[in-house]
């Protein structure tokens, strides 16, 4: 399966992925802005994958490519309750950031959530001093419901999505199914 827009794609995150996501999510500029700032081992992380795969959890977890192949970052959809589901996992190369191609992968994993897995609402918890997430999350929709502990809760509904999809200036394209 995969999603396309002008500049990413998104498509399912397989084991070769797994040393770019390591290196990531490890470095200094993304552990601050995770729930668990501990670095990540590798054999930990090879196994929470398999893990994954093997179990019958719902959802996706993406990689994101450019258009050229090249690695951009990741993203998911996980925790599906009936037609609501957690986005999030969200984590880009950090020398690509700032440049509008993860913005455009928030925007294939939102489409995905809403139009082809049709769920009505998908929420996430992001560290409140994120800035520059929390202003990424707001530019596609996401609204805060709550703060707790230095967390803020945001959600964004099809409702509020649409309109959004709606007058985006390019088209998306998928090959497969979810
Ligand atoms: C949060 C995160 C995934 C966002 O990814 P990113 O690569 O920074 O995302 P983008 O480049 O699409 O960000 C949009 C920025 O690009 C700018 N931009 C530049 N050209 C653009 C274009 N053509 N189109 C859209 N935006 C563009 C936007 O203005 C925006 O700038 P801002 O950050 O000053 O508001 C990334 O910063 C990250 O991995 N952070 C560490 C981990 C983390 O915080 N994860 C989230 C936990 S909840």
């Amino acid at each position: 399966m995969q999603i396309e827009g002008p500049r990413v794609r998104i498509r399912g995150l397989e084991k070769a992925d797994l040393s770019n996501t390591f290196a990531w999510r490890n470095d200094e500029r993304s552990l601050r802005w995770f729930k668990n700032a501990t670095p990540l081992q590798w054999e930990s992380h090879v196994n929470w994958y398999d893990k994954y795969q093997a179990s019958d959890a719902t959802g996706c977890m993406f990689f994101v490519e450019s258009s050229e192949g090249s690695p951009v970052g990741q993203s998911s959809i996980y925790n599906v309750d009936g037609d609501s589901a957690e986005v999030g996992r969200f984590l880009s190369q950090p020398e690509l950031r700032g440049a509008g191609l993860f913005r455009e992968a928030l925007l294939l994993t939102l489409y995905a959530a809403f139009d082809l897995a049709h769920l009505k609402r998908v929420h996430l918890e992001v560290i409140e001093n994120n800035d520059r997430a929390v202003r990424l999350y707001k530019s596609v929709g996401f609204e805060t419901t709550g703060t707790t502990d230095g967390l803020l809760q945001m959600d964004l509904t099809a409702g509020r999505f649409g309109p959004i999809r709606d007058a985006l200036p390019f088209a998306i394209t998928t090959q497969g199914s979810l």
